[in-house]
């Protein structure tokens, strides 16, 4: 089991792989919800942190079809799978696909109208500085949407707490407008914070 939880953090080699097939299976809808939700328009330039098999990102890519979708990840395993799945994409320019760190995002002040990340922000180091930087390269009016299904709770009141609890990590670093969406799942809902830059 820690050997999994280690592979979702950061999937690597032969299990890595397996790891990322299985997030595939579980997370498809909820990617495309935090997705749908969002201000996201044909022209829109977004960036999903922690993509994964890069379900998100195919999701973000269709929405934005005028735009420009951009990943980061910090496992080579998963840029390689998601590499595969969002070809088509990346050969015509429409998706751009990194290893990196949410800590240093690869990307210059202002650049984006969107970011998101489904699944990924309980592994980051340090919430506030990830934060911080993912409010570094969004636009002014620009829109961050971190999503968050905690399948280790039994109990919806604690989703809900932790829910309230990362809301408020978005506020204290500046978001405007913070609002959250919950998508009713088993054992315990998933959420979405959606704040402005
Ligand atoms: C459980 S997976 C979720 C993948 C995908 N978003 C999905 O919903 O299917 C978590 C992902 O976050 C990535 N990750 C973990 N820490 C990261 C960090 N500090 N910066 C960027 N990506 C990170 C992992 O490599 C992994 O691909």
């Amino acid at each position: 089991m820690k050997i999994m939880n280690e592979q979702f953090a950061n999937p690597q080699g032969v299990v890595g792989k397996l790891a990322g097939f299985l997030m595939q299976a579980k997370d498809k809808n909820q990617s495309s919800w935090v997705v749908s939700n969002s201000r996201i328009k044909p022209n829109t330039k977004v960036l999903e942190i922690g993509y994964g098999p890069g379900l998100g990102i195919e999701s973000a890519s269709g929405f934005a079809y005028e735009g420009f979708t951009a990943g980061i990840d910090i496992s080579n395993v998963m840029l390689m799978q998601a590499s595969k799945r969002n070809s088509e994409n990346i050969s015509k320019g429409k998706v751009k696909l990194l290893q990196g760190n949410v800590n240093e995002i690869p990307f210059e002040d202002n650049y984006f109208d969107m970011v998101f990340s489904v699944n990924s922000m309980h592994y980051w180091e340090d919430l506030q500085e990830a934060l911080k930087e993912i409010k570094r390269v969004l636009k002014p009016g620009g829109e961050v949407c971190i999503s968050l299904h905690p399948k280790w709770f039994k109990i919806e009141a604690d989703s809900i707490l932790l829910r309230e609890e990362i809301k408020a990590s978005v506020e204290t670093s500046g978001f405007k407008n913070v609002k959250a969406n919950q998508l009713n799942l088993k054992p315990v809902s998933a959420f979405c914070i959606y704040g402005i830059k």
